[in-house]
């Protein structure tokens, strides 16, 4: 297990996938029901734009740095956009002092910041080191608890959760050569159990074809998705993450109109050259 995602926190495709992440909790808090977010790839929850790792790529300098300014002033959409984004944001600020942008929430972060007192969190994190640092964070805080269980594993063993509504995300780092065959299985087992359970799938875009075999195994599945992709650059041989999406299996009715305000904005402001986005919506 060699990622590590202090190096690429905040970057194009963080804000893209946590956009996302925010809009399904959003829906979920609509009803008076409590839910759960199962997040079986957590990594550590909150990470420092000033730190050696960061300042390694500085990548979130072309994702987050476009939307807030060093002294954390947001740089606005549109009014519509920007109501869209409102909970990314509140998360965003949550972690930083009013007058500077040092800190980025991940998924863990974000669901904590969101998510009403009696909602639940299940975290998982399989890399030691990281899953002590979760342990550190949110240990005391009641309505959360953690694992270091295999993905795979995790999804078994807290599916269905108890109040049987919720968001299970799935953000692995596609290291191993199989990873997009692991996490159609993952989506099985979990539908298995799990059938109404809104699932977050987050796949990266670098020219290797794992973003279409990943589409088309799902799309074979014949489910409910919304698939949302951001390309901020075209792909280049060996030229990393050109862009990434986010499949959303049984998606919040709204998401994809609310994902069609915000994507042509989001596009233009993360562009790297020629940025592309795209929205598909596929019933069962
Ligand atoms: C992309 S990062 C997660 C980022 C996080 N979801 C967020 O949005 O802030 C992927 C994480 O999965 C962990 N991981 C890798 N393989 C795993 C596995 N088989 N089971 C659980 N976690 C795994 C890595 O250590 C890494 O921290």
């Amino acid at each position: 297990m060699n990622y590590r995602h202090a190096y690429h926190a905040g970057n194009h495709a963080d804000v893209l996938k946590h956009i996302v992440i925010a809009r399904v909790i959003d829906y979920l808090k609509q009803k008076d029901k409590p839910f759960r977010v199962l997040d079986a790839h957590s990594g550590i929850g909150l990470y420092g734009l000033e730190s050696t790792e960061a300042e390694k790529t500085f990548e979130w300098r072309d994702g987050v740095g476009r939307l807030f300014a060093a002294d954390g002033a947001p740089i606005p959409l549109s009014d519509d956009a920007e109501r869209m984004i409102a909970p990314w944001r509140d998360a965003v600020r949550s972690v930083n002092n009013p007058d500077t942008t040092t800190f980025y929430p991940g998924s863990p972060e974000i669901a904590d910041w969101l998510l009403r007192p009696g909602d639940k969190i299940s975290l998982n994190e399989l890399h030691p080191v990281d899953h002590e640092t979760l342990i550190a964070r949110y240990g005391d805080t009641a309505r959360i608890k953690i694992s270091n269980l295999d993905a795979t594993a995790f999804l078994k063993a807290t599916s269905p959760p108890p109040e049987r509504r919720g968001l299970i995300l799935i953000d692995p780092p596609y290291e191993l050569t199989d990873e997009g065959e692991r996490v159609v299985r993952m989506l099985r087992e979990g539908l298995k159990r799990f059938a109404t359970g809104i699932y977050g799938i987050w796949y990266p875009v670098t020219g290797d074809g794992l973003d279409q075999s990943l589409r088309d195994a799902v799309a074979a599945m014949e489910l409910k998705t919304l698939d949302v992709r951001l390309d901020v650059r075209s792909v280049e041989r060996n030229g990393g993450l050109a862009g990434s999406g986010m499949l959303v299996i049984n998606p919040p009715w709204r998401l994809a109109d609310e994902m069609r305000l915000i994507m042509p904005e989001l596009a233009d402001r993360l562009s790297q050259g020629k940025a592309r986005y795209s929205i598909d919506l596929k019933s069962e």
